[in-house]
């Protein structure tokens, strides 16, 4: 556990999550045996989000080391209930993603293994050379594109499902809820700690957007190429279609956290969690 020094605020109660929404960790069991690889609506939404499931578990390792390492210096209760709960959702989310992930290699994507080895390379040279605050920006970082992704996933069902439903689908919706309820928690742990909250702004622009548009797309790119999708013209069109839909979910949204003030959980979030509670209330029992 490491004591934070630098523009340190501790002492300061912080937990923005709303009193009336507890964060859970739950155990759903979810057999992706029987899921083809195009799970989602077509080839494009499907292969995103088998990128994106390759870039997980590494991405919440590093949330649940990081936000331990500071716990040290958290003095409110609520904030430390919310980090445990966190790193516990987590944990289950990162066991369940590498599950999918063995299945995707399975599949003779050769590329997967040296992509984890330089993903995990390149976080921890960065955290090396990281001071507490830039290393304290990461999980609030990650969560920012795990909580506006799942917004998108929640928001706009159709764009991503279509027709299909699988276990996959079930798993997808369960995580994005999970990532929903504790949308604040690494921003809360950032900010009570770093008064400077303009430099999760600048770790957006400059670091985690343009790796996660990379690695992301990247793997998204390589999956479309080996399965043949690209190699035939008429799925250009398409495939540039579902980049020019999906980038605003990955490149909005870093500028808010520089204005004076800024707490999580708008009352639209509220409206968007509780709709997808509902909804996927047979897998949260
Ligand atoms: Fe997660
Ligand atoms: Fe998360």
């Amino acid at each position: 556990m490491t004591r934070y020094q630098a523009g340190s605020k501790s002492g300061l109660p912080h937990s923005s999550t709303p009193e009336d929404i507890a964060i859970k960790p739950r155990r759903p069991e979810f057999d992706f045996s029987g899921v083809c690889k195009y799970w989602l609506r077509d080839p494009f939404t499907s292969q995103f989000m088998n990128a994106l499931s390759i870039v997980v578990p590494h991405s919440e390792r590093t949330v649940i080391d990081i936000v331990r390492k500071y716990e040290g210096s958290i003095s409110d209760p609520n904030l430390l209930r919310d980090m445990d709960a966190l790193i516990r959702q987590e944990g289950r989310h990162a066991l369940m993603h590498l599950r999918c992930n063995e299945l995707l290699k399975k599949c003779g994507y050769s590329a997967i293994r040296p992509f984890e080895r330089f993903q995990k390379f390149f976080v921890s040279a960065l955290r090396r050379i990281s001071p507490p605050a830039w290393e304290l920006a990461m999980p609030a970082a990650f969560e920012h594109f795990t909580s506006a992704i799942s917004r998108d996933f929640v928001v706009n069902q159709s764009f991503w499902v279509g027709e299909q439903s699988n276990a996959a689908i079930d798993f997808t919706n369960w995580h994005a809820f999970e990532e929903l309820e504790h949308q604040a928690v690494c921003f809360d742990v950032f900010a009570t700690l770093e008064k400077r909250s303009w430099l999760l702004t600048l770790s957006l622009l400059f670091v985690w957007m343009p790796a996660t548009l990379v690695s992301v797309y990247g793997m998204q790119l390589y999956f479309l190429l080996k399965d043949g999708i690209l190699l035939k013209r008429k799925n250009w069109r398409p495939y540039l279609k579902f980049i020019f839909q999906s980038l605003p979910m990955l490149t909005r949204g870093a500028f808010k956290y520089a204005a004076k003030g800024f707490r999580p959980w708008s009352p639209k979030d509220i409206t968007i969690y509780r709709d997808q509670e509902r909804r996927i209330q047979h897998i949260l029992l």
